[in-house]
C-alpha cells in the first residue's frame, strides 16, 4: 500500500501528470476513461499491479463515489457490461430495487394525483442501493484474484479521509446544488464549507464518514453496508424521515448476472444492457430500424438524418413506454423488440418526407416476431477484457439526503418507476403498468452501457449519463464512428440531438443544427426546442483498434483518459 500512498500524494498535491494531452488518449497497456481524472488514475494504478479491467473498474467506481458524489455512488446501482478476453459477454444488474413496504400509490395524494417531488426528494424516493453489491459480486466472479478488497477501496478510503483538491468546474456544481444540501443536515455538514462561503478551485473535500463506511466495505465485503453499522445507519435515517428501507431490504438485496442484449448492426455485434434497463433493447432495435435505410448517404446532422433519427427515435421510445419494466415482473417481449423483421415492419411506418406527430405513433402490438445524474466508465486491459458500467443515483446527488454518519448521498431511483400511468417522470418519460411500483421491483432506467464487437474482439467500449438522452447518445456515437468515419474524441463530443416520442419535440444542443437545417426539420413537421441544460449525454468511450486504445472523453464535463 506504500506504493498507493505515494501515487495518491502526488496526485493531489500536483495536477500535473506524467502524460501530455495527447499521450493520455493513446495506450496500449490499458485505460480508464471516467467523469474524474483521479478516479480514472486510481483505475490504471490498479491494473499496473496486476489487476485486470474488472479489478480497475471497481476500484473506478468506488473513488468516483468519492470524487464525483453527484453521480458516482455506493447508496445507488448500477449495470455492467463486459466483454472477457476468454470470450464470455456478461453483465451484471445492481439496480436498486423497491423496499418492500413500497406500493404502486406511493406518490399520489388521496384525489389519485401526484405529490410533486416526493419520488425525487425526500426517503421515500430510494431504492434499496446495488452498488456495493454489484461492485463487490463484479470483483469476485471476474476480477483476476490478485487483488484484495483493501487494495480495490484503499485509494478511495484515502481519497475521503484526507481530502482532495476540487477543481473550478466542481466548485461551481457544489455551489449550484447548495439549495438541495440546505435542505438535509448530512448533506450541508459537509458539502456547504465550513464558513459557509462558496467553494472555489482549489479547496480540500474531506468526507470522515464516507470514509468509515469504505473501510467497513474493504474490512467485510458487502456486510460491511448491508449488515453491521453502515445497514443501522441507514435504516436509523429511514426512520428519522419517513423513509421505507428496512434492515430485511438490505440483507435481502442481491445483484443479478443477466443475460446480455445482444444484436448486430453492419457487421458489429453489440453487447449491451438488457431489462430492467430499456438502454441496450432501444439501442439495438434503433440500429436495425436504420438497417433499412441509406443512412451512409447521410451526411452529419443533416436535415434528413435528424429526419431519419427522430423517427426511429419516436417508435422506439412508444414501444419503451409500453412494453419495457423489471422483466422479473412484467412479460418484456425482448426478442419481438430486437428481432430485424420487427424493426423492419417498424421502418416501414416511417416517411422520409414528413414528421409523424407522436400522438399518431403507438407500441407496436406484441405479436409473433420470434426471433442528468448518472456516471459512465469504460476500462479496458491489456488482455482485452472490456468493461462498460454506468451507476446512478438518479439526479445529481440523488434526493440530495446523506445518511448521518455514513457519508454519502441516497438515490432517488424511485422516480423512474411510473408514479401513474400517463404522467412523466423528471426525463420526462411516461410508462404504464410494465413500469408500475411494485415491492422488491426495479424501476425501468435507460443506461446503456455497450460494447461492440468486430470479429468477436472488442472495438468500442461506450456508455453515457442523461437520463432519457442516454440511448440515443450511445446512438449518436456508434453512428459518428461507423458512418461518419470521425475519430473517437470527435465522436464523443460533437453536437447531439434528442427525441423520446413524447413530447414531441427534436431537443437540441446550441451549435448542433443550423438555421438552415432548423428551417428545413420545421418545414417537415417537426417541432425544434434547445436542450435546458445545454447538453445531451456526457460519453466517456475508449476505441480499440490493432490493439492500441484509443480514449474518448466528452468535453461536455470534466471527463478524463488516463491510460499506460
Ligand atoms: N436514473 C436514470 C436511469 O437509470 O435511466
Amino acid at each position: 500500500m506504500r506504493a498507493t500512498l505515494k501515487y495518491l500524494f502526488a496526485i493531489i498535491v500536483s495536477t500535473s501528470f506524467l502524460f501530455t494531452q495527447t499521450d493520455k488518449n493513446f495506450a496500449k497497456n490499458g485505460m480508464v476513461v471516467s467523469a474524474s481524472e483521479l478516479a480514472s488514475q486510481v483505475g490504471v494504478e490498479i491494473m499496473k499491479n496486476g489487476g485486470n479491467a474488472i479489478d480497475a473498474a471497481v476500484a473506478t467506481g468506488f473513488a468516483l463515489a468519492v470524487t464525483y458524489p453527484q453521480a458516482g455512488n455506493i447508496g445507488g446501482g448500477g449495470f455492467l457490461v463486459a466483454h472477457l478476453a476468454d470470450g464470455r459477454n456478461i453483465s451484471i444488474d445492481f439496480r436498486e430495487t423497491a423496499p418492500k413496504n413500497a406500493d404502486r400509490d406511493m406518490f399520489l395524494d388521496r384525489n389519485g394525483n401526484v405529490i410533486k417531488d416526493m419520488s425525487l426528494y425526500t426517503h421515500r424516493a430510494s431504492g434499496v442501493p446495488g452498488s456495493v453489491a454489484g461492485l463487490i459480486e463484479a470483483w469476485k466472479k471476474f476480477g483476476s484474484g490478485k487483488i484484495t478488497p483493501r487494495q480495490l477501496l484503499e485509494p478511495a478510503i484515502i481519497l475521503a479521509e484526507k481530502g482532495f483538491t476540487i477543481s473550478e468546474r466542481f466548485a461551481a456544481t457544489l455551489n449550484n446544488y447548495r439549495n438541495l444540501f440546505e435542505q438535509d443536515q448530512g448533506a450541508a455538514a459537509i458539502f456547504i464549507r465550513q464558513d459557509q462561503k462558496s467553494w472555489e478551485e482549489g479547496d480540500l473535500l474531506v468526507q470522515k464518514d464516507l470514509a468509515k463506511t469504505l473501510r467497513h466495505i474493504a474490512e467485510y465485503g458487502i456486510n460491511g453496508f448491508y449488515s453491521g453499522e453502515t445497514a443501522k445507519l441507514i435504516v436509523e435515517e429511514m426512520n428519522r424521515h419517513n423513509g421505507l428501507i428496512t434492515i430485511a431490504d438490505l440483507q435481502n438485496y442481491r445483484p443479478i448476472i443477466r443475460n446480455i442484449a445482444k444484436g448486430t448492426y453492419k457487421g458489429s455485434d453489440i453487447i449491451s444492457m438488457g431489462p430492467p434497463s430499456s438502454g441496450g433493447i432501444l439501442l439495438i432495435q434503433m440500429l436495425n430500424m436504420l438497417e433499412n435505410f441509406s443512412i451512409d448517404s447521410l451526411s452529419f446532422n443533416s436535415p434528413e438524418y435528424i429526419h431519419l433519427l427522430t423517427e426511429i427515435e419516436r417508435l422506439a421510445y412508444a414501444d419503451r413506454a409500453e412494453h419495457l419494466g423489471d422483466s422479473d415482473y412484467w412479460p418484456v417481449p425482448f426478442e419481438m423488440l430486437t428481432s430485424k423483421e420487427y424493426a423492419k415492419a417498424r421502418a416501414e411506418k416511417i416517411s422520409l418526407e414528413k414528421a409523424t406527430p407522436s400522438g399518431e405513433v403507438f407500441a407496436g402490438k406484441q405479436t409473433t416476431y420470434e426471433s442528468m445524474e448518472t456516471t459512465h466508465y469504460s476500462v479496458v486491459d491489456k488482455d482485452l477484457n472490456a468493461v462498460s458500467i454506468t451507476t446512478t443515483i438518479n439526479t445529481s446527488f440523488g434526493s440530495g439526503k446523506v445518511v448521518d454518519g455514513a457519508g454519502f448521498f441516497l438515490n432517488n431511483e424511485m422516480d423512474d418507476f411510473s408514479a401513474k400511468p400517463g404522467v412523466p417522470n423528471i426525463f420526462g418519460l411516461i410508462g404504464n403498468e410494465a413500469n408500475a411500483i411494485a415491492p422488491n421491483k426495479r424501476p425501468l432506467s435507460s443506461m446503456t452501457p455497450t460494447v461492440l464487437l468486430k470479429n468477436n474482439k472488442p472495438f468500442l467500449i461506450l456508455g453515457s449519463p442523461g437520463g432519457s438522452t442516454i440511448i440515443t447518445t450511445v446512438l449518436q456515437v456508434i453512428l459518428n464512428i461507423i458512418e461518419h468515419d470521425m475519430n473517437i474524441s470527435k465522436a464523443v463530443s460533437s453536437p447531439r440531438t434528442h427525441s423520446q416520442w413524447l413530447p414531441d419535440q427534436i431537443t437540441i444542443e446550441k451549435d448542433a443544427l443550423s438555421a438552415e437545417v432548423i428551417a428545413a426539420l420545421e418545414n417537415k413537421g417537426h417541432i425544434i426546442k434547445l436542450d435546458k441544460d445545454g447538453k445531451i449525454g456526457s460519453a466517456n468511450c475508449i476505441l480499440i483498434e490493432n490493439g492500441k486504445f484509443f480514449g474518448g472523453a466528452d468535453s461536455r464535463s470534466e471527463n478524463s483518459v488516463v491510460g499506460y
